[in-house]
């Protein structure tokens, strides 16, 4: 049941209105009330494969739920036909969510739904989720950002579009900068060696995190220099973020600090 708050509910979900929503990293506790809702009001669900089984029980039990895949470069529809069928769907009068992992216009592509769908003149909504790097970082106990080492933080991609250039590294290696890479597993290696050939310190503090948020949730710890072995021997697995900075180290420190208290 959705609980009483201090400030109106918002419109509810309308026949032929889609409602981009993010999921979030994987905790269904960490859908906001309006994604709850949104489940709540949908005819037609239709979710991405990082969607965690526990937050499509959260949808309205009359709702039909269309899987249409999508994980780095193993979509089980291509984009086109995600498009296509989320317009079919809003056209014939349903009440449409289109349920991606994090936040919905954070590396899914779905920048290309929201304007397909507005080119065609459908009412669309986005509903702003927790993106991975920012529940990622929370579960993991890092801040990214901190005054005393960490200026900014960059969130990229390690997964290239056919054909594309590569990422520009050099604005990416200040020493005082978080670089979070999504899908970047698979590019670990040349990612650390961009980094290291733009200046940026082999000795410079690493952390995976898999399935972050999630009762699988995995953290290993390397260096720049060391990433690629870590990799290798430790084989960790998609969904994965490289989060990269002095704030891991930070992070690390207050950890032992911890543990330390509770030892004494
Ligand atoms: C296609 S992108 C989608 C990102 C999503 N829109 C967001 O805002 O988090 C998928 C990538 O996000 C990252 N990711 C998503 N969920 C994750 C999780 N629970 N733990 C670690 N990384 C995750 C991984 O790098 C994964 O390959």
């Amino acid at each position: 049941m959705t609980p009483a708050l201090p400030f109106p509910h918002p419109a509810p979900l309308r026949a032929g209105q889609v409602s981009l929503v993010g999921a979030g990293p994987g905790d269904p506790d960490l859908l906001t009330l309006k994604a709850l809702r949104r489940l709540a009001e949908a005819d037609v669900v239709l979710y991405d494969l990082l969607v965690a089984e526990e937050i499509l029980a959260l949808v309205n039990k009359r709702a039909r739920l269309v899987c249409v895949g999508k994980r780095a470069s193993r979509h089980t529809l291509p984009q086109q036909d995600i498009n296509q069928l989320l317009l079919r769907e809003a056209q014939a009068g349903w009440r449409v969510v289109r349920l991606k992992g994090g936040d919905p216009l954070l590396f899914g592509r779905g920048g290309e739904e929201l304007a397909a769908l507005l080119a065609a003149g459908i009412e669309v909504e986005v509903v702003p989720g927790i993106t991975a790097a920012v529940g990622a970082a929370a579960a993991a106990g890092i801040p990214l950002t901190h005054r005393d080492c960490a200026q900014g933080v960059s969130l990229v991609t390690g997964h290239r579009r056919d054909g594309a250039s590569g990422l520009d590294w050099a604005a990416h290696s200040g020493s005082e900068q978080t670089v979070v890479v999504y899908m970047g597993l698979g590019e670990a290696a040349s990612i650390a060696s961009a980094l290291q050939a733009n200046g940026r310190s082999g000795s410079t503090p690493v952390a995976i995190i898999e399935q972050a948020t999630t009762p699988r949730q995995r953290v290993l710890r390397c260096t720049l220099a060391t990433l690629a072995d870590c990799v290798a021997r430790d084989c960790p697995q998609p969904p994965a973020l490289l989060v990269i900075g002095k704030v891991v180290a930070l992070a690390a420190s207050w950890q032992r600090q911890a543990e330390g208290c509770l030892v004494d």
